[in-house]
């Protein structure tokens, strides 16, 4: 591996789920590398752009108004071909063609494994940025596009309330959250969910079931009930509220899925200064030697946790956001 400041060609790449503030962290490894005199290189489609040598020079004018966009300039993909050993091998015959030295990578835990992978193999330092809008990243309190996912879903069931209560309807709204309940349980705090469905703690049916007659008899003509995508109670977030409604005759119930409006949109000003921030401390990271590491936020700080830790770690639930939404709902 080249050391510390020698460092003179770094690429950056974004893979998996794309997550708002990816565009603010790609225009602030552009930037970081100009600032330090180093080349750097835009990888297209994340990992399947480097096996096909899709890859793009890009200086600081090249990520000119991009700080506000959702999206990713450089577009995102879930490489199939990457998790071979012959994909990895013409990944780093691309690599090698241009001199790069370092590799940034935007994403989450399976995009943070194929660059740990990567590295082992062929001795490439690779940093790695916690994009994605789950936050479920072990080793960072926050993961860029969270917290504009959670503005998006309270806007949107703030609308979705005013129709809830002209009808006196119960709405499960469901999240998304593959493996994790950080947005349904923080949103859900934040719009004022009755209930909060995470796929961490399992509240069972008939608990469900007598919390929303109680609340029923308290005198509470419409509900919110919070699901993440990844809930176990129910089937699925229609057969839940089907059973629902099968039990509780006195309310209507109705869903709504978010899906993927919540990877969209400009990011807030909270992910627009976290990306700034990871994007230089990772160019910072390659140039002082060091890789295999996420860079990550804790208590206001930039933290570095190493990659398999990131990958293997679980991000747990706060569980004292779930005692509030439980006396919350009262
Ligand atoms: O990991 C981010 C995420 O948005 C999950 O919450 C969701 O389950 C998944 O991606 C959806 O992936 P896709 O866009 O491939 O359908």
């Amino acid at each position: 591996m080249p050391n510390s400041s020698q460092i003179s060609k770094i690429a950056v790449l974004t893979s998996g789920g794309d997550a708002p503030g990816m565009n603010a962290a790609i225009r602030a490894v552009v930037r970081s590398c100009a600032f330090y005199k180093i080349s750097c290189f835009g990888v297209k489609r994340g990992y399947q752009g480097l096996i096909e040598d899709d890859i793009i020079s890009l200086g600081p004018r090249a990520v000119n108004n991009i700080i506000n966009k959702g999206g990713t300039i450089l577009k995102s993909a879930r490489s199939k071909e990457f998790r071979t050993k012959e994909g990895r091998e013409k990944a780093y015959a691309n690599f090698q063609k241009r001199g790069i030295e370092g590799l940034v990578v935007i994403g989450g835990d399976g995009s943070f494994t194929g660059g740990l992978i990567f590295q082992q193999e062929f001795n490439v330092p690779v940093i790695g940025i916690p994009g994605t809008i789950d936050n479920d990243i072990y080793g960072t309190s926050h993961t860029l596009g969270y917290d504009t996912a959670l503005n998006t879903v309270v806007e949107a069931v703030d609308k979705i309330r005013d129709t809830a209560i002209s009808h006196n309807r119960l709405f499960f709204v469901e999240v998304m959250g593959r493996d994790a309940g950080h947005i349904a349980l923080n949103s859900g705090i934040g719009a004022g969910a009755e209930e909060i469905l995470i796929p961490e703690e399992d509240m069972g049916l008939e608990r469900l079931l007598d919390s929303l007659k109680r609340s029923k008899k308290s005198g509470k003509l419409s509900s919110i009930v919070m699901v993440a995508e990844g809930d176990k109670i129910g089937k699925n977030v229609f057969e839940l509220a089907e059973y629902i409604e099968g039990n509780l005759p006195d309310y209507e119930v109705r869903v709504s899925v978010l899906g993927h409006m919540q990877r969209g949109g400009a990011p807030t000003c909270f992910d627009r200064v976290l990306a700034s921030r990871m994007g230089l401390k990772a160019v910072e990271a390659l140039r002082d030697g060091i890789s295999g590491n996420m860079v990550g936020i804790a208590d206001g700080k930039m933290t570095f946790t190493p990659l398999k830790k990131a990958i293997k770690g679980e991000s747990k639930i706060d569980m004292e956001l779930v005692r509030v939404s439980e006396i919350m709902r009262l």
